[in-house]
C-alpha cells in the first residue's frame, strides 16, 4: 500500500500472498459475504477495489466481542480488520490471488453499517435489471466487472494523452457554454441570466475552437472533452458524451490516419496486448457499394452484388422500373440461405426492411439448378446470367433491391447486418478487430424532403482541391477530404481536412441555404478568423465512450460510462433532469409552459 490510506489500512484486500505470511496487517472494506464453521469460527470474505481477502475470527484467539461483533455483520458493512497473515487452513483457494492466506483477525472494527441493499454487487447468479443498477449506481460501480471498465477507461486516456504529448501536441480546454456548433443534432440550451432571453448552447463537439486554436498558431491540440447532442440515446449513442478531439496544421489526410493509426495501435498493445495490422482504406463509394454502409462491418461476407447488368435482360417490372428510372438491382447471396432460412424469416426480413424503404423485397432460391419460390418464374429467363454474375450454388438464396441505388444499398446494408446476427456470423468479442479507414466521401447530400443541400460531415470540411470547382456546376459530384475509421462496422473516429479559405468558406454557408446576413450571425466570429491568416489544417475525434465498449467488449454504452443517462435521458440516480423553483426561472426570465396532457372523453 502506499501513503494513500495507509492511516486506515497497511494493504488492500488484493495484495497479501505466501510471502506476507507472518506480518501483521491492516485491512479495510466491504464485507463480501460470511460463513460461521460451528460456534467459534467465523469466516469473513473482505473487498475492495483490488481483490477480496479472507478474515478467520476464531474463539481461540480472538476476543468474544469481536466474534460477536462477526456474527452480526451483513453484506456491504464497511470493516476494518488486524491480524497476522497465515497460511490458508484447509488448502488455498485459486479463484483468488489472496487465495494462498488468510488474516487471523485480533482486532475488527464496523467502520459503518449498511442498509440491506436492493442488490449485492458480487451476487453471481442474478444481474439485477438495469434500471436498479442505475438507480443505486454507487452499488453497481462496487462491482468487479464495473471497476475493471472504469480502470480501463482511466487506462486509455493515460494513453492517449501520453501518446499525444510526447508528439508536441497540447491540452487545451475550450468553453462549454457557447454558441452553437453544428454537429447534426439538437442543441442543449442554457439560458443567460445577464442577458435576459440569450442562451448558451452546450458544444456539440469543440469543432470550431480547435479550428480557431490552429488559426492562432497552437499547431497541435488536443482536448478530451465532452459533446452534448440532444438527440435520441441508442445503445452505442448518449446525449452526453467524450471525444479525444484533435487538431493539426500545416498536414494532410495522411497525418492523420497515421497518427490515428498508430495511437488505437498503442492503446491496443496496452490493454489487450493485441499487436493491430495497419489499417487498411476503402472509398466510401466502395464501402456502399460492397457492403450498403459508410461503416462497413468486414468480419463477414455476405456482400451487395451489382445485378443491374444482367437484369436489364428481363421484363420483370420491380427490375426493369427501377433500371429505368436511373436505380439499380443488388443482391445478397446467401450461402446455403434456401435451408437454413424459413420462410416464415423471410416474411421477417421483407417486414423489416420497410422501415428503410424498400417497398418489398425479391427474393429466390436456386435449387437443383433452377429457381424456386419468390420471384423465380420473373428471374428464370436470366437464369445463366444471374448465376454466372452472382457467383450462386446449388442451394444459395438470393435477396434483391430494386430502387434509387442509396434506397437499395440501405435496404440491404441493414439486411445484411441483420442476417450475420441471424446467421451466427458474428466471431465472439475479441476474435476479429477489423479497423479500416473510410475515405472520400460525398462533401454534401441533398435533402430530398428540406430540398436542400446538407453536409455529410459538417460544414466547415474541405472539398478535395481538385473538387472546389464543382460546387458552382455539381455540387453532388464534389468529393471531400473526410475520412472515418470504422471497427467492427461501428464508427469510433471521424475527421477530416478543414475549409482554411474564407471565400470557400463562405460558398459552402450559401449552398446550405444560409445567405451572407445568416451565416454572418451564426459563424461570424469564424469567417472573421479566417481573414486574419488561417493555415491549412485538419483534425478528427474519437468516441472515446464507443472505444471502451469495444475493448471491454459490452454493446450497451451505458457499461462505459459512470453515471450515464437512460434510453429517455434520465439520470435515475439523482432524478434528473426535475422541475425547478419558479423563482430560479423568473431569475434567468424563463417562463415554462407545459403541454396539456391528452384528455380522454
Ligand atoms: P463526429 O460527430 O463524427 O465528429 O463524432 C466523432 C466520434 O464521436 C463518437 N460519437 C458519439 N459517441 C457516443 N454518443 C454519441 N451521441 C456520439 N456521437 C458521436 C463517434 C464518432 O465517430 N467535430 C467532429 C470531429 C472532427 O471533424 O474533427 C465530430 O464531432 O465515435
Amino acid at each position: 500500500m502506499d501513503s494513500t490510506g495507509a492511516s486506515h489500512r497497511t494493504h488492500t484486500c488484493g495484495q497479501l500472498r505466501s510471502s506476507d505470511i507472518g506480518q501483521t496487517v491492516t485491512i479495510a472494506g466491504w464485507v463480501d459475504s460470511t460463513r460461521r464453521h460451528g460456534d467459534g469460527l467465523i469466516f469473513v470474505d473482505v473487498r475492495d477495489r483490488y481483490g477480496i481477502t479472507q478474515l478467520v475470527l476464531d474463539a481461540e484467539d480472538c476476543p468474544p466481542d469481536q466474534l460477536k461483533l462477526a456474527d452480526r455483520l451483513r453484506g456491504e458493512d464497511v470493516v476494518r480488520a488486524t491480524g497476522a497473515v497465515r497460511k490458508r487452513d484447509g488448502g488455498a483457494n485459486p479463484r483468488l490471488e489472496t487465495g494462498e492466506i488468510e488474516v487471523v483477525t485480533q482486532s475488527l472494527e464496523l467502520l459503518n453499517r449498511a442498509d440491506n441493499p436492493p442488490f449485492f454487487p458480487t451476487d453471481k447468479d442474478s444481474l439485477p435489471n438495469e434500471e436498479l443498477r442505475l438507480r443505486h449506481r454507487y452499488l453497481d460501480l462496487r462491482r468487479p466487472r464495473m471497476q475493471r471498465i472504469l480502470e480501463t477507461r482511466h487506462r486509455v486516456a493515460q494513453i492517449m494523452r501520453r501518446y499525444l504529448d510526447a508528439r508536441q501536441f497540447v491540452e487545451v480546454e475550450t468553453p462549454n457554454l457557447c454558441k452553437s456548433t453544428p454537429e447534426g443534432a439538437r442543441d442543449f440550451l442554457v439560458p443567460a441570466r445577464l442577458h435576459p432571453g440569450e442562451f448558451y448552447a452546450l458544444p456539440q463537439s469543440p469543432q470550431i475552437f480547435k479550428q480557431i486554436l490552429m488559426i492562432a498558431g497552437l499547431d497541435r491540440y488536443f482536448q478530451i472533452a465532452r459533446c452534448f447532442r440532444d438527440e435520441d440515446p441508442r445503445a452505442d449513442r448518449q446525449a452526453e458524451f467524450s471525444q479525444l478531439d484533435i487538431e493539426m496544421a500545416f498536414i494532410k489526410r495522411e497525418d492523420i490516419t497515421d497518427l490515428i493509426s498508430g495511437l488505437f495501435r498503442a492503446i491496443w498493445k496496452e490493454t489487450l496486448n493485441v499487436d493491430l495490422p495497419e489499417i487498411p482504406l476503402m472509398s466510401y463509394a466502395e464501402a456502399m457499394n460492397r457492403f450498403g454502409s459508410d461503416r462497413p462491418d468486414t468480419r463477414f461476407g455476405l456482400e451487395l452484388q451489382d445485378a443491374t447488368p444482367v437484369c436489364t435482360k428481363t421484363d420483370f417490372r420491380v427490375f426493369t422500373g427501377a433500371i429505368e428510372a436511373g436505380g439499380v438491382v443488388k443482391a445478397i447471396r446467401v450461402p446455403h440461405g434456401g435451408t437454413t432460412i424459413t420462410r416464415k424469416q423471410i416474411d421477417g426480413y421483407t417486414e423489416f426492411v420497410k422501415q428503410f424503404g424498400a417497398g418489398g423485397m425479391p427474393y429466390v432460391k436456386l435449387e437443383n439448378g433452377a429457381f424456386v419460390t419468390g420471384v423465380a418464374k420473373f428471374v428464370e429467363p436470366i437464369r445463366e446470367d444471374l448465376i454466372a454474375a452472382l457467383g450462386l450454388e446449388d442451394g444459395d438464396l438470393v435477396f434483391f433491391a430494386a430502387d434509387k441505388a442509396k434506397t437499395a444499398h440501405r435496404v440491404l446494408g441493414e439486411l445484411r447486418l441483420r442476417l450475420a446476427k441471424d446467421l451466427n456470423m458474428l466471431p465472439p468479442h475479441g476474435k476479429a478487430w477489423n479497423f479500416l479507414w473510410v475515405v472520400d466521401f460525398p462533401l454534401l447530400d441533398y435533402d430530398e424532403e428540406g430540398k436542400r443541400w446538407d453536409s455529410l460531415h459538417h460544414p466547415f470540411t474541405a472539398p478535395k482541391p481538385e473538387f472546389v470547382s464543382l460546387l458552382e456546376t455539381d455540387p453532388a459530384g464534389a468529393i471531400s477530404d473526410a475520412y472515418d475509421l470504422v471497427l467492427n462496422g461501428s464508427e469510433v473516429a471521424g475527421g477530416s481536412i478543414r475549409i482554411h479559405s474564407q471565400d470557400v468558406q463562405a460558398k459552402i454557408f450559401n449552398l446550405l441555404g444560409m445567405d451572407d446576413e445568416q451565416a454572418k450571425l451564426k459563424f461570424g466570429f469564424l469567417l472573421d478568423a479566417l481573414k486574419y491568416g488561417a493555415p491549412p489544417h485538419g483534425g478528427i475525434a474519437v468516441g472515446l465512450d464507443r472505444l471502451v465498449m469495444h475493448i471491454c467488449g459490452t454493446d450497451n454504452i451505458r457499461d462505459v460510462i459512470a453515471f450515464p443517462k437512460t434510453q429517455t435521458g434520465a439520470d435515475l440516480m439523482s432524478d434528473a433532469p426535475s422541475t425547478v423553483d419558479l423563482a430560479q426561472l423568473k431569475e434567468l426570465n424563463v417562463a415554462v409552459t407545459i403541454p396539456e396532457p391528452a384528455t380522454t372523453s
